[in-house]
């Protein structure tokens, strides 16, 4: 009989329990709908960042580059190669110098204007290439050739001088 009043006895309840009276199951899905708001937090932040860049895109455009920079020496370059150099100002960037043929030098961004990625000189072509989507460039005018770049590439006038090679921002041509 008394084994059949303990089998009976009513499970003492901790006292934690009674304070936060939350059943396991509803505690897993306390925990999904949570997971579900940060996830939620997290994708806005992300387009709120995108949003962030672009906007400082548009209000802070890329400012022209002031005076000459030295690239390199000529002769560092063989006709038929690419050079990378970075200039630094309000932001780093990337460029490309071309020995395109004696005494022909040309210079770009190397930020492929569709999404970015870093473009190349390819040789065996002649022309300039980005390798994310197969997108060509002249190498001569920086034009689009094929695939999905929607503007040209940015570019720099080349100017050599004692055997050293500086770049500058193109002198726009004077119209009357
Ligand atoms: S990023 Fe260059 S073609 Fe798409």
């Amino acid at each position: 009989m008394a084994e059949k009043e303990l089998h009976h006895r009513p499970e003492k309840i901790p006292s934690w329990k009674s304070d936060f009276p939350i059943e396991e199951e509803q505690a897993t899905h306390v925990g999904r709908r949570e997971f579900a708001k940060f996830l939620g937090l997290l994708s806005g932040t992300l387009a709120l960042g995108n949003g962030v860049i672009v906007i400082k895109a548009l209000a802070f455009p890329a400012k022209p580059l002031e005076g000459e920079h030295f690239v390199c020496n000529a002769d560092e370059v063989a006709v038929g190669k690419m050079f990378q150099f970075e200039i630094e100002g309000s932001k780093i960037i990337p460029y490309i110098l071309i020995h395109l043929e004696e005494n022909e030098w040309r210079a770009f961004e190397q930020k492929c204007t569709h999404l970015t990625c870093a473009v190349r000189y390819r040789e065996d072509l002649g022309k300039i290439e980005c390798p994310c989507h197969h997108g060509f460039f002249s190498a001569d005018t920086g034009e689009v050739l094929q695939g999905p770049p929607p503007r040209p590439l940015p570019r720099l006038e080349v100017v050599v001088r004692d055997g050293k090679v500086y770049v500058r921002e193109e002198q726009q041509e004077q119209t009357v």
